[in-house]
């Protein structure tokens, strides 16, 4: 039985992989739950898994749950904030833990879980984007398994089992485009909010799905990707494929090209994750070949998604520019979900910070937080500008 902690469980990641873990009562149980606000949804997960330790993200909403679960018979210790967070990562029964916070919020507990020496399934790509290098040593000093659940990732990593890294000659990362790849660039500034939350293949939280729309998501996984496989940015390519139905690929050095295939379905990269390496039955649907009949592959249009390119210069600036690139477009993201700048404007929020913030020593992850913490404030307190 592998007991497993899902940090973010009312989140898209998180209830998939509960999906996963109530198809396989044998296999898993879960010891700890850790989300936001969604108090009506934890408590429906907290009776159906009974996790003897469950956190919010403040304490009304904790004291909510309490309350709600008055009734509830089985011991169960509810906490919140970072503290509840902590405790739900590093608690002593825990062998797995589930990384499905989004962004920044996720770089404190992914360390953490870690540093505590448990293994660690992760989704928050944010975590390499702003500590790649420390994190990496940090996986690698304690020896824990770092299993990707991005499904490019997940892709990678499978194409890689059995061969010898040295023997890679290029990541193909492949990306659905998103919801304006065909899209005229000029109309781009009138895009809605609403509009840029309707992913065309895959249902996720808003800020991975606005960041799948500008491509910024495509970029962030760039990041990811050279630090999860230790490849640097030139070569790793991106690749258009609209059917998102190859979720990544790897070419070796004789010329052969390993690609993972499945559904659009994130519960085949949760479910390899949690059991690795074992395969079990994830819920995901068969591929129809005959009836997908076609899968195609373009180039990215790096103009009209000036955000893929920046992932690649804040790669090659390295240092804390990765840190500008994700703090500059959650403020982003946030204005534009906000209403209070048009579509085009997340990509020049991005590019002007980039430009204008010098990068700034960040190797601890003390040193990582409080420049994040720096970058997001400015931003917040100068987007007019950033944003001409
Ligand atoms: N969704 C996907 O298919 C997918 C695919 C690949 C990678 N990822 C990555 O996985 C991460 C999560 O994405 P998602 O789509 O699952 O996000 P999401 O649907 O927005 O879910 C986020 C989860 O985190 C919780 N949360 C947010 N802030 C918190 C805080 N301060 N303390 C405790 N809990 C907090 C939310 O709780 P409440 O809702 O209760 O407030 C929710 O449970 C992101 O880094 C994303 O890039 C996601």
């Amino acid at each position: 039985m592998k007991n497993i902690s899902i940090l973010g469980s009312t989140g898209s990641i998180g209830i998939q992989a509960l999906d996963v873990v109530r198809l396989h009562p044998d296999r898993f149980s879960v010891s700890a739950l850790a989300a936001g606000a969604n108090v009506e949804l934890l408590e429906r997960q907290v009776r159906e898994f009974s996790p003897s330790l469950v956190s919010c993200s403040t304490e009304k909403v904790a004291r909510e749950l309490k309350t709600r679960l008055a009734g509830h018979n089985r011991p169960l210790w509810i906490g919140h904030s970072d503290e509840g967070l902590r405790r739900c990562t590093v608690a002593e029964d825990i062998d797995l833990v589930v990384g499905g916070l989004p962004g920044s919020a996720g770089l404190v507990p992914a360390f953490a879980a870690v540093e505590a020496g448990k293994d660690l399934a992760l989704a928050t790509k944010e975590v390499l984007v702003m500590a790649g290098r420390l994190f990496m040593d940090t996986v690698r000093q304690e020896g824990i398994a770092l299993l990707p659940v991005d499904s490019e990732q997940s892709a990678i990593f499978q194409c890689l089992e059995g061969h010898r890294k040295s023997h890679v000659k290029r990541i193909i990362l492949t990306a659905s485009g998103g919801p304006f790849r065909d899209m005229p660039a000029p109309e781009m500034a009138y895009v809605t909010p609403a509009e840029a939350l309707k992913h065309p293949r895959w249902k996720m939280g808003p800020k991975v799905t606005l960041d799948s729309a500008t491509l910024m998501n495509k970029g962030l996984e760039v990041v990811e990707a050279r630090w999860l496989f230790d490849v640097p940015p030139e070569r790793i390519e991106v690749v258009i494929h609209p059917q998102s139905i190859c979720h990544s690929m790897v070419e070796f050095d004789d010329g052969s090209v390993l690609a993972q295939l499945g559904a659009t379905d994130m519960r085949i990269p949760i479910s390899y994750a949690l059991a690795y390496p074992d395969r079990i039955d994830s819920g995901a649907e068969a591929v129809s070949f005959p009836l997908l009949g076609a899968l195609t592959f373009h180039e990215p249009d790096m103009v009209k998604f000036p955000l893929l390119k920046a992932a690649y210069d804040a790669l090659a600036a390295g240092g804390s520019a990765p840190i500008v690139l994700n703090a500059a477009d959650e403020v982003a993201v946030d204005l534009f979900l906000g209403g209070k700048i048009p579509f085009d404007r997340i990509a020049a929020i991005v590019m002007n910070c980039l430009n204008a913030i010098p990068c700034a020593p960040a190797e601890t992850l003390k040193e990582i937080v409080s420049f994040h913490e720096y970058v997001t404030e400015r931003v917040r307190a100068d987007w007019p500008e950033f944003a001409k």
